[in-house]
């Protein structure tokens, strides 16, 4: 028998056995994603919250009062206080204060994760003055926020 006709003979079982471990270790990650204890699914949840509201949405830019220097005072992270932004026209719709949102944020969970979605406020549906956002997250984006802002927990000071 030749040289690679023994090789041959060799590497077919070995791609063989390869091609039938694949569903073997398919099946192993999936366990391990189902498996995952219920812990650390909360801590990813909050992860992508903090993700969304220090990153992305940037909450904290008006929903963190202003030292007397105009910086955003951190000590003071998301409880509320002066938004610091003056609309550059003529407007009566505009708040000078964000409400804080550590913690426990103002309205229900549902009323919070309303506003979120669609931009209609527990205020008859109407939107939030400016300069609040409106925001169209999903509501897994909105539930992650909402997990975040909870974990924060209420310190004191703050505006409301
Ligand atoms: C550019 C400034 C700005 C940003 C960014 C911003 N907000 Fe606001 N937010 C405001 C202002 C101002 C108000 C008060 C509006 C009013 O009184 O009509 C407000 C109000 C709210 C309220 C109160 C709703 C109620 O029913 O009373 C919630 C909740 C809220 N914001 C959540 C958030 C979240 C969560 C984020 C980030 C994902 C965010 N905001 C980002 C400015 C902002």
């Amino acid at each position: 028998m030749s040289r690679s006709r023994i090789w041959s003979m060799l590497a077919v079982p070995a791609v063989a056995l390869l091609v039938a471990a694949q569903p073997l270790v398919a099946q192993t990650q999936h366990a391990d994603a189902a498996g995952k204890p219920a812990a650390a699914a909360t801590d990813d949840k909050v992860a992508r919250g903090r993700y969304i509201v220090e990153e992305v949405a940037m909450c904290g830019r008006c929903h963190s009062p202003v030292d007397q220097h105009g910086n955003r005072d951190t000590t003071h992270w998301l409880q509320g206080g002066a938004v610091g932004l003056a609309p550059t026209v003529a407007t009566d719709n505009w708040a000078i204060v964000a409400p804080r949102l550590a913690g426990t944020p103002p309205g229900t969970d549902e009323q919070f994760m309303h506003l979120l979605m669609t931009g209609e406020s527990r205020n008859n549906g109407r939107p939030l003055r400016q300069p609040m956002p409106q925001f169209r997250m999903s509501r897994a984006d909105a539930e992650a926020v909402l997990a975040y802002l909870k974990s924060l927990g209420t310190h004191q000071g703050g505006t409301n």
